[in-house]
């Protein structure tokens, strides 16, 4: 049988790593957080001054990544040992991402990378081309939006509930810059796949959009767990 995937796709700040981890906890599935791949990758470019030009160090960089997932807590992330779970979600680490993001060479190394977190019982994969691109035969695709203003509003209570200072017009600004990039480079852009179920959570908040996925999950898997 072939393990069901569960795609949430959307833009940043549209609550899209909240609600697929709320998912995977209640259906018991694994979770795979394509951003901080794309994120490790960028820290990792940055760090050794490679020129992000350069596709071949680029791709040789991605396939020898030593990544590892959840080692001190859930949202952990060490790089051969380090622990960088901070540093990816800097504005920096953001930044890069999406730079490291539009390289063609840059997808394609971390292409099997996420193939393989497919494992059973079931998979819920978030990122921006989960459905369209690397799981196109996912049982479910979500893509979630939200208006750029609420976006930054989020990312700006987000911030000041962690003590970090933030000016909302410069993450507005940024959010922006981001969401132009992700959707406009040629490989894999930001876009909804054709089948995907298209949620705006402009004015829904977070518990609602699990239930609203969780009850699309039902409908297509009978059985599993509520
Ligand atoms: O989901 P996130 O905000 O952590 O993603 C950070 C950046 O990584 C995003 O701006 C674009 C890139 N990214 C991507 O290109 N493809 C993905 N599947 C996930 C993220």
């Amino acid at each position: 049988m072939t393990v069901p995937v569960i795609a949430i796709d959307g833009p940043s700040g549209s609550g899209k790593g909240a609600v697929a981890s709320a998912v995977a906890a209640r259906l018991g599935f694994h979770l795979l957080d394509s951003g901080a791949l794309y994120r490790i990758l960028g820290v990792a470019a940055h760090r050794t001054g490679l020129d992000f030009s350069d596709s071949g160090a680029l791709s040789e960089l991605a396939a020898n990544l030593e990544i590892e997932f959840g080692r001190t807590g859930p949202d952990s992330v060490h790089l051969a040992g380090e622990d960088i779970s901070t540093e990816i979600r800097t504005d920096l680490g953001s930044r890069l991402a999406s730079e490291v993001g539009a390289i063609p060479a840059a997808r394609q190394a971390l292409h099997e990378r996420q193939l393989a977190f497919r494992q059973p019982p079931g998979l819920v994969a978030d990122g921006r081309d989960m459905g369209t691109v690397v799981f196109p035969d996912a049982l479910l695709k979500i893509f979630l939006t939200a208006s750029v203003e609420e976006r930054a509003q989020r990312r700006y209570k987000q911030l000041i509930a962690k003590g970090i200072d933030a000016i909302l017009p410069d993450l507005l600004r940024d959010l922006n810059e981001r969401d132009a990039r992700d959707s406009q480079r040629s490989v894999s852009p930001l876009k909804p796949a054709a089948d995907a179920i298209v949620l705006d959570t402009t004015e829904l908040p977070l518990p609602a959009v699990i239930e609203k996925v969780m009850d699309l999950v039902h409908e297509r898997l009978p059985g599993t767990p509520s």
